[in-house]
């Protein structure tokens, strides 16, 4: 049987963290769906069409990698898909509370739903696409943070570099 997984995420942007989770959980599972949240709460930069396509360039050519995005509840887009594993990457301390909420959230809305979290690599811990954002905004580099192409795009967002 095929194991399959979802890595849900705003990612905005992805971050070599995120990369890092789908690479290590990619020797768990079969294949992975890195899913775009497009209507979270948050408020982005990149249009959820931008996140999916900055993925998908991340991942060409990976077969065991699909990249979707969806709309509304997590546990929903879940059972569309028939994927009842959710992967999360947990960072520090300071992800427990909002990871054990919502692992809490979606397993009240879909009992069938399991949640796992693989710790960060020690190197990502301190990532965030927010500390990114910050980052590339005051011309730092994000050399060993972001993937080329999410540098590319994120100094022609923040800084209009062409
Ligand atoms: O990268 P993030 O912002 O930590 O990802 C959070 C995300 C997108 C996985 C979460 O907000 C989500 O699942 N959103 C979809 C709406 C939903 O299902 N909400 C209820 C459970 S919190």
């Amino acid at each position: 049987m095929c194991k399959r997984a979802i890595c849900a995420g705003s990612f905005d942007p992805p971050t070599d963290g995120h990369l890092n989770i789908v690479a290590r959980g990619l020797k768990v599972f079969d294949k992975l769906v890195v899913a775009v949240a497009v209507n979270t709460t948050k408020k982005s930069i990149f249009t959820p069409e931008e996140r999916v396509e900055m993925l998908k360039e991340i991942f060409r050519g990976r077969e065991n990698v699909e990249v979707d995005s969806f709309e509304g509840l997590l546990v929903d887009y879940a059972r569309r898909k028939g994927i009842h594993t959710i992967l999360r990457g947990l960072r520090t301390v300071g992800d427990y509370e909002y990871e054990s909420q919502m692992a809490l959230a979606n397993k009240t809305l879909d009992p069938e739903i399991e949640i796992l979290y693989m710790m960060t690599e020690g190197k990502y811990a301190h990532l965030s696409s927010s500390i990114i954002k910050e980052i590339i905004t005051f011309g730092g580099s994000g050399c060993g943070m972001i993937h080329p192409t999410v540098e590319k795009r994120l100094k022609q967002k923040l800084l209009k570099v062409t």
